[in-house]
């Protein structure tokens, strides 16, 4: 099975980007991580990652059209990207949303709400990298 790992604006930064908060693994590292723990589960894993929101909108409609599982880190898209709302509802195969942190326990408000959060079987956050496997294991259960 395909499954595609979908990383919205910033996430490109990973490693250097308030390592406090979302650690010290680089996008790199968390592709190859998913391909890896992808094969153990049998599924085919391709990461991507983009801080253009078209360029996400049209790899969420290609994935609709060919009813492909989704893991969806959409980054701050989550929170008001309405676009998004509309993109996710489209999907035909599951969507797992993933967090690094846990946005909802965080003090900014705008964190709190998320438009992917309805279109999901499945919100994991606040696991680091780890929630990513988890969003694949889940995929794999089916
Ligand atoms: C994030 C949380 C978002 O609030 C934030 O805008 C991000 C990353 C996370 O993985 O914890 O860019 O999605």
């Amino acid at each position: 099975t395909k499954v595609l790992v979908l990383n919205g604006p910033n996430l490109g930064r990973l490693g250097r980007r308030q390592p406090e908060v979302y650690g010290r693994t680089t996008h790199a590292e968390l592709a190859h991580l998913c391909v890896d723990w992808g094969k153990k589960l049998g599924l085919e894993v391709e990461v991507r990652q983009t801080n253009h929101e078209g360029e996400l909108l049209d790899w969420l409609n290609a994935a609709a059209d060919d009813n492909i599982p989704v893991v969806l880190n959409a980054a701050a898209w989550t929170h008001y990207s309405y676009a998004l709302f509309d993109a996710c509802a489209q999907l035909t195969a599951p969507l797992v949303e993933v967090h690094i942190s846990e946005p909802k326990q965080r003090p900014e408000e705008f964190r709190h709400a998320s438009v992917v959060e309805p279109h999901a079987v499945a919100t994991i956050a606040g696991q680091g990298i780890d929630g990513y496997r988890q969003a694949l294991e889940l995929l794999a259960r089916g």
